[in-house]
């Protein structure tokens, strides 16, 4: 199993990336760099275009126009657009997204099921993941019968535990109260050190992106308007 203390991701480079709705432009000529290991977070008011940018990062969104590459491999442009499954990608909601009917365990276990990885190895990256978001001695319970923070622990230990090359945050902590979004953006920038994958983080708090990315690109109207390091 590799270890993903020395795993620094990979960079995420887009270039002329623009995207249209039904013929109406909402990202505008987006160029920017993540290096490889380091938090790039995208703000700006609501509909200036993030989650459609982060959906075209994940692959549930094809460009209108341009290219988003991983490393060296081409994602999306040029008659290419390879499916989110295929993207190595984790990502953490605003409203967590958790299937029901699974308890804790089962949720962070099912990116692994999905890339058919063996039984034992499943079970130690489970515990391994929930212990790093403070959920170990939660695995049995459903969702459920978790706070709304608890819930996003889980969210985030799925995102993680099958250590991808890019994670991607739409509003994560959005749904919580002031303490408790404190709390755990300060135990996520403690995470993404450690795990130095390279991600990009969507919010509207300007603390949030400070305290948790290398990077902040301003976003307003479809386009970046400033970019500047932390
Ligand atoms: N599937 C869609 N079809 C048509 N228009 C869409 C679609 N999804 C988003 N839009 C429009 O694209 C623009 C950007 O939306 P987006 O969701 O990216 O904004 P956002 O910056 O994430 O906003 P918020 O902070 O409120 O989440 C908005 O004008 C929105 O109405
Ligand atoms: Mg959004």
């Amino acid at each position: 199993m590799p270890n993903p203390a020395v795993n620094a991701g990979t960079s995420i480079a887009i270039s002329a990336l623009s995207h249209e709705f039904s013929g109406k432009r909402v990202l505008e000529d987006i160029h920017l760099r993540v290096p490889a290991g380091t938090t790039l977070a995208l703000l700006g008011p609501s509909g200036c275009g993030k989650s459609t940018l982060l959906k075209l990062l994940a692959g549930l969104l094809r460009p209108s126009r341009g290219e988003i590459h991983f490393g060296e491999r081409l994602m999306a442009g040029h008659a290419v657009n390879i499916l989110p499954e295929q993207r190595d990608i984790g990502m953490v909601f605003q409203d967590y997204a958790l299937w029901p009917h699974m308890s804790v365990a089962q949720n962070v276990d099912f990116p692994l099921r999905m890339r058919r990885v063996a039984r034992a190895e499943r079970r130690l990256r489970v515990d391994t993941a929930l212990a790093r978001v403070g959920l170990a001695e939660f695995a049995a319970r459903k969702p459920s019968e978790l706070s709304g923070g608890q819930q996003q622990r889980v969210a985030l230990a799925r995102a993680i535990v099958a250590e991808p090359r890019v994670l991607l945050f739409d509003e994560p902590l959005s749904n919580l109260d002031r303490e408790l979004r404190e709390t755990l953006c300060a135990e996520m920038a403690r995470l993404l050190r450690q795990l130095a994958i390279t991600a990009v983080y969507v919010t509207h708090d300007r603390g949030e992106a400070q305290q948790l990315a290398q990077h902040i690109a301003h976003m307003a109207q479809g386009r970046i308007v400033n970019y500047h390091a932390v």
